[in-house]
This record gives structure tokens, sequence and C-alpha cells, in this order.
């Protein structure tokens, strides 16, 4: 048996995911979010623990169960996910962020819940830190797999955020293709390294997890 486990292309090594979208309050009854399922981050989640390794996620909200093995920490908004990461990530040998994470919060959170009376009302919103990045900056970083949600030129934008945010690896999708990525069962990935590329052909979810983790390992 044991023999068996250290023979999965994963045994030893620590992971910390994160997936799903964020929340981000306007005032106690209400929230600004995305269509994120966070499928494809459990999936990662699943196929990392199958393939031997330690795996913690860090979830916004959703509606799937914890996949076997895998530590679940659930946060709510970009700024409690990057706290939950920063507070985990020590030690992880490889970061993969799969969470859609809203690039903006509202600026001031209303204490009570707002009442309708003008025709027109406007939410004025403030950058939310970039999770991908900052682990990215840190010393002794693990090896950082960003994703890439794109509607055209994917492979310019996704080379881009791989050069900028100075990730090892991007995964992109192209979520202008109906039943694809976002909210869907199965997805396509163009995976980008620096010196690299490889096509991930549409497929389910826990397959092409498979896929992007054995890349990682190579
Ligand atoms: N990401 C993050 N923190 C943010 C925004 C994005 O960690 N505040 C991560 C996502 O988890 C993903 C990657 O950055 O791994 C790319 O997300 P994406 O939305 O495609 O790119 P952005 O850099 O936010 O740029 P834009 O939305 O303008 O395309
Ligand atoms: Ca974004």
């Amino acid at each position: 048996a044991t023999k068996e486990v250290s023979a999965l292309p994963l045994a030893g090594q620590s992971l910390l995911i994160t997936a799903g979208p964020t929340r981000e309050a306007i005032d106690p009854v209400r929230y600004i979010s995305n269509h994120s399922s966070g499928k494809m981050g459990f999936a990662l989640a699943k196929a990392a623990a199958d393939m031997g390794a330690t795996v913690t996620l860090v979830s916004g909200p959703v509606n799937l169960s914890t996949p076997e093995g895998v530590t679940r920490i659930d946060v709510e908004s970009a700024q409690n996910m990057l706290d939950a990461v920063m507070d985990n990530v020590d030690k992880k040998d490889i970061f993969i962020g799969c969470a859609a994470v809203a690039d903006y919060r509202i600026s001031d959170i209303a204490t009570c819940k707002i009442k309708k009376s003008a025709e027109e009302m406007q939410l004025a919103l403030v950058r939310n830190p970039d999770i991908l990045a900052t682990v990215a900056s840190l010393p002794n970083r693990p090896f950082v797999v960003g994703f890439a949600a794109e509607t055209h030129d994917v492979e310019a934008y996704a080379r881009d955020k791989l050069k900028r945010k100075n990730l090892n690896m991007i995964a992109a999708n192209d979520v202008s293709v109906a039943g694809l990525g976002f909210n869907a069962d199965a997805n396509a990935l163009r995976v980008f390294w620096p010196h690299g590329s490889q096509d991930l052909p549409a497929t389910d979810k826990l397959t092409l997890a498979r896929q992007l983790l054995s890349l990682i390992v190579k």
C-alpha cells in the first residue's frame, strides 16, 4: 500500500486552490457577484486529492459538496478570500487561482437596507486586491497557476496576464462559447506558460482538471 501511495503523481505535494465567485455586499440584504459555479475549482481539488496531494480549498458561496479528503474554507468577499489565502499559503507547493474574484467592491457598504427613492442611482465601486498577483509576489512563493476568463483575443490576454502577474502557468477559457466554462459542466482550456502552450479540448471539468494537473506535474 505504501508503494501505491508514493507512486501517485502529487504525493507529498500540498495545494491551495481558490474556487467559486466572491460576493460583494451592497447593504445587509444585497450583493454584487457573478455566475461562477465553483465546479472547475472543486474538480481541481478532487483530482488533486485523488492524485495524492494535500488540498486546501478556499471557496466563495457555491452549492457543491466538499470532495473527500479536502480541507475547505468558506469565504464571501474578495477581501475574505485574500485573508484566507494569506493565512494558508505558507509552505504550499502549488497555488491555483480558479475563483472568479469580483474585480470591484462597494466603496461604502450601507449598514441599513437602502430604501428606493429616485429613478436613478449610482453605486461607487473600488478595485479589489488581486489575490493571484499577491501570491505570485510572495518570497518563497509556490508554483502559481492562474485562470483567465476571456471573450475574445484569448491568447493575447492570457499571455499578458501570465507575464503581468508573474505566473508559472495560466489556463484560459473562452467564456463566449455557449455551454462551456462559466457555470457549465464542460469546459475547454488553452494552457500557456512562458515557453509553451497546450490546448485541452472540450470535455467534463474533472477530466480537464486531471489534464491540467498532469501539465503542472510535468
Ligand atoms: N484574480 C484574483 N484576484 C482578483 C482578480 C482575479 O486572484 N481580484 C485571479 C483569478 O482567480 C484568475 C486570474 O486572476 O486566476 C484572472 O482573472 P480574470 O478575471 O480573468 O483577470 P483579471 O486580472 O481580473 O482581468 P480582467 O477581468 O480585466 O480580464
Ligand atoms: Ca477579473
